[in-house]
């Protein structure tokens, strides 16, 4: 997988898909090399733990949802930028972290996961999807796979399966 300069501060960046909605550059310090999300279903609760998505752009904060919870969606830089440019396929590469809330929006009860592996494909089978309820490092996933088709049947409505960001 290509590995991504990450710049260091603040930065706005305008997604333009779908409603523009903005998201800000999180600050960080981690180092670039734990930015990418491993291939291997089994090292990414780990790999959650140890928070290295943080330092990706991502929503300005956590937003209610209908799912009575809370979430707050990372984009790696791969996957933000080809949203910033509209594009209507995401390069391989492409990943995004939605952590999941309680309905208090503060305390983090898990993550869904996405990382595109390879083309598409028509059922999102290029995709591996992801979810995890509990944040410890051994926490294990309810879902761990390529074109799981409960995370796809929603997905399929996105641009290249990735939903417009609701504001947050
Ligand atoms: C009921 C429809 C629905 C289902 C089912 C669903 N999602 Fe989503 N997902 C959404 C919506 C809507 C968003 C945008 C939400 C936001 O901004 O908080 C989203 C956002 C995401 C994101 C952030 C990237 C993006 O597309 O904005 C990830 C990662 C994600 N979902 C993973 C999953 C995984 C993994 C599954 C299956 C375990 C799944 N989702 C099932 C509706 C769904």
């Amino acid at each position: 997988m290509r590995r991504l300069a990450l710049a260091l501060g603040l930065a706005a960046l305008a997604c333009d898909v779908a409603g523009a909605e903005v998201v800000a550059r999180a600050e960080t310090s981690q180092p670039v090399e734990s930015a990418a999300v491993p291939a291997d279903p089994a090292a990414i609760g780990r790999w959650l733990h140890a928070s290295a998505y943080r330092s990706w752009p991502a929503q300005s904060g956590v937003h209610a949802t209908s799912e009575h919870g809370g979430a707050r969606v990372f984009f790696n830089e791969a996957l933000a930028a080809s949203m910033r440019a509209g594009a209507g396929e995401h390069p391989v590469g492409s990943a995004a972290v939605r952590e999941l809330y309680e309905a208090d929006l503060v305390t983090l009860r898990g993550f869904a996961v996405m990382l595109k592996l390879r083309p598409s494909g028509p059922g999102g089978e290029g995709w591996l999807w992801y979810e995890q309820y509990g944040t410890g490092a051994d926490a294990k996933p309810l879902v761990a796979g390529t074109g799981e088709r409960g995370c796809v049947a929603c997905h399929d409505a996105g641009f290249d399966f990735v939903h417009p960001p609701e504001p947050g």
